[in-house]
């Protein structure tokens, strides 16, 4: 017999419905529906919209099937399509708090990488660390991504830089996807890891340290050995580079990404977070899936940017983390009709936050999108960028039932009270991931 779930009693229920790809006041168009409802079966939406409507199309299920359907009261509460999370680093072995701190005394991010630390420093530690305890630190911090109503996380893996540690960390994306929690008494959690992983290769993060006088030599590893490894073993649908100053460049990511493209991958890029290089122009040039960061965008990139397909991932927990003043220019890319899609960068280094919540309060007061448009960038676009925008991002019948419940009435409040945890309850292809008590 079919499982059923029937979800009541929301204030306001944002259905994302419509265009997968938004651009421009499309991005603003977030489908709400006021006393809305929702029927799920076996995972699925079969029916949503007005309770009443919702509660019509229950009462033609089998009798049997009434019986067995759970309900879930909302309360007055908002619902979302569970966040998608389309740009995380979700594998570290340590935090690094430490460099937070000598930031706060003056060092700069370039500053304390060119000394070795940075990205390197994960690095080092990655490698000596056990698949065991990375898995174990993936869990908790899986459990906090669901806790704040994220349902997809994309994951890149870039702190490995060698072939074993780098396929130590894409196996683990796999392994992740269903895994056991070990304490099954924590309370708020099902028993199985129920978040969708979607991994991305990015062993062109920085150049290792045993490459340093020999750069290309490691983007040969890359291409002729490392990636070709990967797509055999099916660890990633994605590659990533982190194309910019101190990282990899042009002519380098265009190597690395067309040895991933022919490999079968499809691409992502990180473009224009430190230095203007030319990174946006590269993912245009390939029709990668996305540019990420891009806050030194000119407004040549932008136009390049809004007549393509390539979504434009914007990542503005970085700025808060590192403190600095210059976002991404989130308003010119939407109003020239760029695919933007927000998401938060969780990583070590710039941006160590599992909550959209509080990536949907920086988007809106220091880039000025609206709660809307964020909302939708988190959601269905952000969906579109990981090819995954048929099955979720959007809260329509026949997509999987993947949703969050915010303990707000209205859901411009969920950017608005910032720096809160507002998710109430958290479902994953019908099923509660997590619920707060
Ligand atoms: O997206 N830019 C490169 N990668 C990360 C930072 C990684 C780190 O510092 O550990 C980012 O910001
Ligand atoms: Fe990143």
């Amino acid at each position: 017999m079919a499982h059923q779930l029937l979800l009541r009693a929301s204030s306001q229920l944002l259905t994302l419905r419509g265009g997968v790809s938004r651009r421009g006041k499309a991005l603003r168009d977030v489908g709400l529906v006021r006393d809305g409802g929702l029927l799920i079966r076996d995972g699925r939406i079969a029916a949503v919209g007005k309770q009443s409507e919702v509660e019509r199309a229950w009462k033609k299920l089998p009798p049997k099937e009434r019986r067995a359907t759970r309900e879930v009261d909302a309360g007055g509460r908002v619902v979302l399509p569970g966040f998608v999370d389309s740009h995380t680093h979700l594998i570290f072995p340590a935090s690094r708090a430490n460099e937070y701190e000598q930031r706060i005394a003056g060092a700069s991010y370039q500053g304390i990488a060119r000394a070795g630390g940075g990205i390197l420093s994960s690095v080092r530690k990655l490698r000596a660390a056990s698949a065991a305890d990375l898995k174990q630190r993936a869990l908790a911090n899986l459990r906090q991504f669901a806790a704040h109503g994220t349902t997809t996380v994309e994951a890149k893996s870039g702190y490995g830089l060698d072939a074993a540690s780098e396929l130590k960390i894409l196996r683990l994306h796999r392994e992740l996807v269903g895994a056991n929690f070990s304490s099954p008494a924590a309370a708020n959690s099902r028993r199985r890891q129920p978040l969708d992983i979607v991994s991305t290769f990015l062993g062109a993060h920085v150049v290792p340290p045993e490459y340093k006088r020999n750069p290309d030599a490691y983007v040969d590893l890359l291409c002729r050995k490392i990636i070709p490894r990967v797509a055999a073993e099916g660890l990633a649908e994605y590659c990533d580079v982190f194309c910019d100053r101190g990282a990899f460049t042009v002519a380098q990511s265009r190597r690395i990404l067309t040895a991933a493209r022919a490999c079968g991958m499809k691409l992502r890029l990180h473009a224009e977070q430190l230095a203007r290089t030319g990174a946006a122009r590269l993912a245009v040039e390939l029709h990668a899936a996305s540019a990420d960061h891009l806050e030194k965008v000119s407004p040549a990139d932008i136009r390049a940017l809004a007549k393509s397909d390539v979504t434009c991932t914007l990542l503005p927990g970085c700025c808060f983390h590192l403190g600095l003043q210059h976002y991404a220019p989130a308003r010119a890319l939407i109003d020239a009709g760029a695919i933007v899609a927000l998401a938060t960068d969780f990583n070590p280094g710039t941006s160590p936050t599992m909550n959209m919540q509080m990536v949907l309060s920086l988007a809106c007061t220091q880039m000025r999108m609206t709660p809307a448009e964020a909302i939708a960038a988190a959601t269905i676009n952000a969906a579109y960028s990981l090819g995954r925008a048929h099955r979720i991002g959007s809260l329509q019948a026949g997509k999987d039932a993947d949703l969050a419940i915010f303990d707000v009435e209205d859901y411009r409040e969920i950017p608005y009270y910032f720096g809160v945890n507002h998710c109430w309850m958290t479902l994953k292809r019908g099923e509660i991931a997590c619920q707060r008590q």
